[in-house]
């Protein structure tokens, strides 16, 4: 049995997890990790488990069986107060975004600052406008998420979820219901978060187009299981059906 230490370059880690719902299986005997500092890309079809990986990994689901360490540590077992200490190095960017549609921009992404920090409010708006420039949308913070385009509103809960800077991003489905445009630099900007900022960063798309743009690693999901680990080149010569298929059905 390997230590965690023997381990750290791997900021997700996750082995022969099974987890369901009610009597179904959706994740069967799934292993998986992110490198630091790598976009790793969980890809597959409609509904083979994606979300449901994911939302393992930052423990919204207990997996029935199997291991989850992030930076090293287990959090499957881990108690609650410890698990918190996890999720301030955790950002997580929703498939809808889930801004509050009541408050302007800016007090949406001081949400997670004011809740985690003891900040004075001049430097809590500080730091809300820097999120904000970073993503493009300085002249947007007083406006509520419903006077923005869906684009815009993507990168507000961005800039939200990257609010602590945190080392370790999710994203699910980040540019799905975009324009090409749009999600285009979407995907600019989740580049950028990688070689200016470091993060390590987990996109959850079945887009195949922002699979080519962002992806340093692979993980290729089909009906809960993982069918293949690597990049995108040795995916498309693995020769593995369900891989060709969902490449082929979008045709390149
Ligand atoms: N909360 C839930 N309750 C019951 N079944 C669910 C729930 N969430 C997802 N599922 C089922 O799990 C399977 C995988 O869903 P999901 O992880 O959302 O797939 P993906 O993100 O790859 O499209 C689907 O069959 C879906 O219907
Ligand atoms: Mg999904």
């Amino acid at each position: 049995m390997e230590t965690s230490e023997t381990h750290t370059e791997y900021l997700v880690e996750v082995e022969r997890v099974t987890a369901g719902f009610a009597g179904s299986i959706v994740l069967d005997d799934v292993s998986m990790n992110a490198h630091k500092h790598d976009i790793t890309v969980i890809l597959g079809a409609s509904g083979c488990g994606k979300t449901t990986l994911l939302k393992n990994i930052i423990r919204l689901y207990q997996p029935r069986s199997g291991s989850i360490r992030l930076f090293g540590q287990e959090i499957t077992t881990m108690d609650d107060p410890e698990f918190n200490r996890i999720l301030e190095k955790i950002g997580v960017l929703f498939q809808n975004g889930a801004l509050l549609n009541s408050i302007p921009i800016s007090e949406n992404v001081a949400i997670p600052i004011k809740q985690h920090t003891s900040l004075s409010p001049r430097l809590v708006e500080r730091l809300v406008r820097i999120k904000l420039d970073l993503v493009g949308l300085q002249k947007a913070a007083t406006q509520l998420p419903s006077q923005l385009s869906g684009g815009m509103r993507k990168r507000a809960a961005l800039a939200r979820s990257i609010a602590l800077d945190p080392p370790l991003l999710f994203c699910d489905e980040p540019t799905a219901g975009l324009d090409p445009v749009t999600a285009d630099s979407l995907d600019r900007l989740i580049l950028n978060m990688r070689d200016q900022l470091g993060m390590t960063i987990v996109v959850v798309t079945h887009e195949i187009s922002s699979i080519k743009r962002i992806a340093d690693r692979i993980v290729f999901m089909d009906a809960g299981k993982i069918l293949f680990t690597g990049s995108l080149d040795e995916a498309r010569q693995a020769g593995i059906e369900q891989i060709d298929q969902f490449f082929g059905k979008a045709g390149d």
